[in-house]
């Protein structure tokens, strides 16, 4: 635990090492990491190493009671993994409760040793790293709202790199600021680790090169903004002027808000200055101008320009055949009040969420993964997910609430190497909302888009199967639906969920079971000695 003041607020926090936000992993694609947690603190621990393959590594993925039991006050657990085909940005979190509020950091792989970019060489590295600041401790923000089944309460600051800067009360001091030189390239490593909001980012008078997302490069493009949800990182090429300008540069980010349910219209500020001559106080401060908070034609052209570069270095791996078709349904609904008290949520129910109606619940004395390991599923899991909503409905129509929302943890069985496709289709229940799905083990390509409800006849037919982006997290449209396939190459459990956190707090997850393949190196290696119990 460690004292932190922001907006003139002094709290204690969960923090790694002794740092906010936490400590930068530097590695290069092909190393090996041993990362020993130890938990110092009252609470259970796990952490989640987000992206990263963990190819037949399962045991190291951290999502707590999926793929391990927490790591209890006193306990230490080694997180050991090799990172295999990837280079780019991806970060660290926190797996458990809300505690990815404070517990989080970069994680930067570096392209092997004499492997250059496929861009010019930056001058230099720069991670930016979007969270979001409670005055209060997150944990009870997240218990209460669970309590009384309503919203929580919204952060009072997005921060980038931890710092809030100077739009916030009491903040000017706590501000990040990038020192650049004229005429150089950065390479800016975006990061939104925060908890509920996917953020528009912009720097004044400068263009933004997106040379990589989600530790994938894609077709480089120039933009002035760009979007960035949840659980997503964003490369870009930031070239600083040939002279240094007189003038500084606010960088900002503030939310992209699709649903009628919490939000912050709140604006987190950084500074880009030039390394000049001229007194800093005398220049004048630039500002960018970013798209409406609700601007889902800015998101929708954004999205559509994130291309693969799908070429002989780096392939495209896209499934051309598909084994299984899965159709999920991604929303919010309500379940009825379980106290005897009036709940919160609309209409005094709670407010709950769920994939195909079923609301997921982890189990609380056991992992998943360590249930199918040793064979005693029983009681822990069903394997029984339903491959399309138990009851259809008008989807984007406007029925009046989603009273079919079940509990439920269910996981879908694959065996090895089954080429999916998953529909996710955006509910209007409780009003329309982009979602921003995480899926655990794998990167998936993003194959077709849309708006209104899938059309299983006719939009396969307009799938880009040539130079689809690949990633881990991809924004579900508010009001429409994305197709993504990927080839379930690696045993283990992996969970799939919305990384808006309240999302997953209230049931909008599930997990994939995917079977041993036949040959030795298809197999999840067996569990480390120190794998923690529950
Ligand atoms: Cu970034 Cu399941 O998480």
């Amino acid at each position: 635990m460690q004292n932190v003041t922001r907006l003139c607020h002094t709290k204690s926090i969960v923090s790694v090492n002794g740092q906010f936000p936490g400590p930068r992993i530097v590695a290069r694609e092909g190393d090996r990491l041993l990362i020993k947690v130890i938990n110092h603190v009252p609470n259970n621990i796990s952490i989640h190493w987000h992206g990263i393959r963990q190819l037949r590594t399962g045991w190291a993925d951290g999502p707590a009671y999926v793929t391990q039991c927490p790591i209890q006050t006193g306990q230490s657990y080694v997180y050991n993994y090799t990172i295999t085909g990837q280079r780019g940005t991806l970060f660290w979190h926190a797996h458990i409760s809300w505690l990815r509020a404070t517990l989080y950091g970069p994680i930067i792989i570096l392209p092997k040793r004499g492997v250059p970019y496929p861009f010019p060489k930056p001058y230099k590295q720069v991670p930016i790293i979007f969270g979001e600041w409670w005055n209060t401790d997150p944990e009870a923000v997240i218990t209460q709202a669970m309590q009384t089944g309503g919203g929580p309460n919204v952060s009072d600051a997005y921060t980038i790199n931890g710092l809030p800067g100077p739009l916030y009360n009491c903040s000017a001091k706590d501000t990040f600021k990038l020192k650049v030189k004229a005429g150089k390239t950065y390479l800016l490593r975006l990061i939104n680790a925060a908890l509920n909001d996917e953020l528009f980012f912009s720097i004044a008078n400068h263009t933004l090169k997106v040379v990589d997302v989600d530790a994938i490069y894609v077709k480089p493009f120039e933009t002035n903004t760009i979007l960035i949800a949840p659980g997503q990182t964003t490369n870009l090429l930031l070239t600083t002027k040939s002279q240094f300008p007189n003038a500084k540069f606010l960088m900002l980010a503030r939310p992209y808000v699709t649903g009628q349910g919490t939000f912050d219209n709140s604006t987190v500020a950084g500074i880009l200055e030039y390394e000049t001559p001229l007194p800093m106080n005398k220049l004048q401060l630039l500002k960018p101008i970013l798209p409406a908070l609700n601007d889902t034609s800015f998101a929708t052209k954004f999205s559509n320009k994130l291309r693969s570069l799908a070429n002989s270095q780096f392939p495209a791996n896209v499934p051309q055949k598909v084994d299984k078709h899965f159709f999920f349904t991604v929303g919010l609904g309500t379940s009825p009040c379980n106290s005897n008290k009036t709940c919160q949520g609309p209409n005094g129910t709670m407010f709950a969420a769920s994939i195909n109606n079923v609301s997921f619940v982890l189990p609380n004395n056991s992992a998943l993964l360590q249930a199918h390991f040793s064979g005693q599923s029983k009681g822990v899991y069903s394997p029984y997910f339903p491959s399309s909503p138990i009851i259809p409905f008008n989807y984007t129509g406007n029925p009046p609430n989603n009273t079919m929302v079940g509990n439920g943890t269910k996981l879908v069985v694959l065996p090895f190497n089954t080429s999916v496709e998953v529909v996710l289709q955006d509910t209007s229940i409780l009003g329309a909302e982009s979602h921003p799905l995480h899926l655990h083990g794998f990167n998936f390509f993003v194959v077709g888009q849309g708006f209104g409800n899938f059309n299983p006849n006719k939009d396969p037919a307009k799938f880009n199967l040539v130079d689809p982006v690949e990633r881990n997290t991809v924004g579900v449209p508010s009001g429409g639906w994305v197709a993504i396939r990927f080839l379930a190459d690696n045993p283990g459990v992996w969970f799939m969920h919305c990384h808006l956190e309240i999302h997953t707090s209230w049931g909008l997850k599930m997990a994939w079971l995917v079977l041993d393949g036949k040959l030795p190196n298809q197999k999840l290696l067996p569990p480390p000695a120190d794998l923690p119990k529950c």
